[in-house]
C-alpha cells in the first residue's frame, strides 16, 4: 500500500460499508484522490468524494467574534488554534479487492483503521485499465495511466458529451491516434469518422499517421444507383405517398431486371422509367418525380463511379474521414450519413470489410430525438447500428454538444459515455438520467470540470472514473483561426492581390 494519509474516525453513520471519513495525519488529500485500506484478507477501494477543515475554537459564533473584536489580537493570538485545526476527509467505498476477485463491501472498516494512498498496480486493475488498452490520458492524481480497453470501450458503443468547447473533438483525435496506433496483434479496427466541420484532416498531413488516412470530400461522394436498396430511397423521401412508392419500387426492379449486364443505370434513365410507368394517374408520377430531382440535386446517385469505395478503403487500423465541412445541406448531410452506415453495416455483414467504429460528430442532429420525419433520415439506421452492431462488430462513437436532442434509444445503446464539462441543467438531468453510474454528487462534479477533463462511466470501466485527457500527439486543425487572425489574413490577401494586379499592369 502506499504512504499513510490518515485513521478512520467514528461518526454518526460512519463507517458504513459505502462511506467512511478520516482525519488526515499530515501531507494534502486531495478530492478524487483514490485510498486504499487492509480490510478482512484483502484490501477496501475508495474514492475521496470531499475534503473539509474543522477546528473546535472557530465552531461558536460568538465567541469567536467577541475575541476577534477584543483587543487581545484575536482567537489565534490566545490560543492555540492553529495547531487544532485539522482536515477530514470523505471516501465513498468503492470495492473490495480480494487478491483476485472485486467485490461490493459487505462491511464497514473498523474506527481507527488506517488508510493509505491507492497502490498504483492494483489500482489500475481494480478501475479495470489494461496494459495494452487505449490510453486516452491519466486519472487525477495518481501517476496512472488511463488505457482502457478497446472492446469495452468500442463494442458496444460510446458517446461523447459535453458542451461546446469543452475538449470533445479533442479527445476524439486521442481516441484515434490510439486506435491508429494499434499493433496488428492486438486487434485492429477500421474508423470512419463523419467529420462536420473539417477538424480531422490534420491527421492525413501527420507523418506518422498520414499513410493510413485517406479524406474524401463530401461533395464528391457517389453510389451507383443500382446498389441503393429501393428501401433506402423511400427512408430518404418520407413524404412519398403509397401509390409513389409502388411506381418507384415498380420502376427500380425494372431497372435493375433490364440493365443486369450493363455498367447501372443513371438517374436520367430513373426519371424516364418514371415517365414510362404504366400509371393511370399523371399526378402521381409528378410528384414523385418532383421528390426524386431532391436527391438528383444534391448529386451522389450516379451510373458507376463510387467514392469512397468502402470494401477497400475501409481497412484494419486506416482512417476514413468523410469531410462535410463544405456541404451546406443538413437534408443533404443527413442522407450521406444514412447512406454511407447502410452500406458499412451491410459490408461488415457480409465480412467485406473489418470490424470498425464510425464517429458521428454532432450526432445529434443525425439521430435527432424528436425529429420530423423529414429531418430523422439517418435516425433509424443509426438507432439499428446501436441496437444491433456489437454482434458484428459494428461499433458506433456519437458525440455531441447537445445530448438533449439525442434520440434515447441511440444514447442507451452506448454502454459508455466520456462526459466532459457540461454546465446546462437540462443537458445534465439528460445525463445523468441516461448514463448509468452518475449519481447526484458525480453530476455535480461535472460542471466543475475543466477543459480536457472527463469522467469515464459505463461498461469500459469498473467504476465511474475521472481522467485527464492527453495532449494530442498529431497535428491539430482548429475550427476556425482566432478572429483576429482570420481578419489579419484576410487583409493580407487582399494587399496581395493589389500588387499582383500592379505588377501585372
Ligand atoms: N485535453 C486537452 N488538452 C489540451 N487542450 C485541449 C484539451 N481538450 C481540449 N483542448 C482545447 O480546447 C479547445 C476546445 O476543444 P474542442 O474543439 O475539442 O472542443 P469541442 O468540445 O469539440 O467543442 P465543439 O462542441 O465546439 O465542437 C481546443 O482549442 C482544444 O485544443
Ligand atoms: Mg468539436
Amino acid at each position: 500500500m502506499g504512504e499513510q494519509l490518515g485513521t478512520v474516525i467514528a461518526g454518526e453513520e460512519s463507517p458504513s460499508t459505502s462511506e467512511f471519513s478520516f482525519v488526515v495525519k499530515g501531507g494534502v488529500v486531495r478530492k478524487g484522490q483514490y485510498v486504499q485500506l487492509k480490510h478482512g484478507d484483502g484490501s477496501m477501494f475508495g474514492f475521496v468524494s470531499e475534503v473539509y477543515k474543522a477546528n473546535r475554537y472557530y465552531e461558536r459564533a460568538e465567541s469567536v467574534a467577541e475575541f476577534e473584536r477584543g483587543s487581545g489580537g484575536g482567537m489565534s493570538s490566545q490560543f492555540p488554534s492553529d495547531s487544532w485545526e485539522y482536515v477530514i476527509a470523505v471516501v465513498k467505498v468503492l470495492g473490495v479487492f480480494s487478491g483476485k476477485r472485486f467485490e461490493r463491501a459487505f462491511s464497514p472498516p473498523s474506527p481507527g483503521a488506517a488508510v493509505h494512498d491507492a497502490e498504483r498496480g492494483v489500482l489500475r486493475s481494480f478501475l479495470g485499465f489494461e496494459d495494452a488498452g487505449l490510453h486516452l490520458g491519466s486519472i487525477e492524481h495518481h501517476d496512472v495511466p488511463a488505457r482502457i480497453s478497446m472492446t469495452r470501450l468500442l463494442q458496444k458503443h460510446l458517446a461523447i458529451l459535453a458542451m461546446s468547447g469543452a475538449g470533445k473533438s479533442h479527445l476524439a483525435g486521442v481516441l484515434l491516434e490510439e486506435l491508429l496506433s494499434r499493433r496488428k496483434e492486438d486487434g485492429r479496427v477500421a474508423v470512419v469518422v463523419v467529420d462536420i466541420h473539417g477538424e480531422y484532416g490534420g491527421f492525413a498531413h501527420d507523418p506518422v499517421f498520414g499513410r493510413q488516412t485517406t479524406v474524401i470530400e463530401g461533395g464528391d461522394i457517389a453510389i451507383p444507383l443500382r446498389k441503393i436498396h429501393p428501401e433506402a430511397i423511400m427512408e430518404w423521401l418520407p413524404h412519398l405517398s403509397a401509390p409513389q412508392r409502388d411506381v418507384l419500387r415498380h420502376c427500380l426492379s425494372a431497372l435493375r431486371e433490364e440493365k443486369k449486364g450493363a455498367a447501372g443505370y443513371s438517374f436520367k434513365e430513373l426519371m424516364a422509367a418514371v415517365d414510362a410507368a404504366d400509371v393511370s394517374k399523371d399526378d402521381v408520377k409528378r410528384a414523385l418525380k418532383r421528390s426524386l430531382s431532391e436527391l438528383k440535386r444534391y448529386r451522389f446517385l450516379s451510373r458507376k463511379t463510387e467514392n469512397p469505395k468502402l470494401a477497400a478503403q475501409v481497412r484494419p487500423g486506416g482512417l476514413l474521414i468523410l469531410d462535410f465541412s463544405p456541404i451546406d445541406s443538413l437534408r443533404k448531410k443527413q442522407i450521406l450519413v444514412s447512406l454511407m452506415a447502410r452500406r458499412l453495416l451491410s459490408l461488415r455483414k457480409k465480412g467485406k470489410i473489418p470490424p470498425f467504429m464510425l464517429l458521428i460528430e454532432e450526432a445529434h442532429n443525425f439521430a435527432r430525438e424528436k425529429a420530423e420525419e423529414s429531418e430523422a433520415v439517418s435516425r433509424a439506421i443509426i438507432e439499428t447500428i446501436a441496437r444491433e452492431g456489437r454482434k458484428f462488430g459494428a461499433s458506433l462513437c456519437l458525440i455531441s454538444q447537445r445530448p438533449v436532442n439525442l434520440s434515447t434509444t441511440a444514447l442507451s445503446q452506448c454502454n459508455t459515455h466520456i462526459i466532459l464539462r457540461v454546465t446546462n441543467p437540462n443537458d445534465l438531468d439528460h445525463i445523468q438520467m441516461s448514463s448509468e453510474g452518475i449519481d447526484a454528487r458525480v453530476a455535480k462534479s461535472i460542471t466543475s470540470l475543466k477543459v480536457g477533463e472527463a469522467i469515464v462511466v459505463g461498461e469500459a470501466v469498473n467504476y465511474p472514473v475521472f481522467i485527464s485527457v492527453r495532449d494530442r500527439k498529431s497535428e491539430k486543425r482548429e475550427k476556425g483561426a482566432p478572429l483576429h487572425m482570420q481578419a489579419i489574413a484576410f487583409e493580407e490577401k487582399q494587399e496581395k492581390n493589389a500588387k499582383n494586379a500592379e505588377a501585372f499592369l
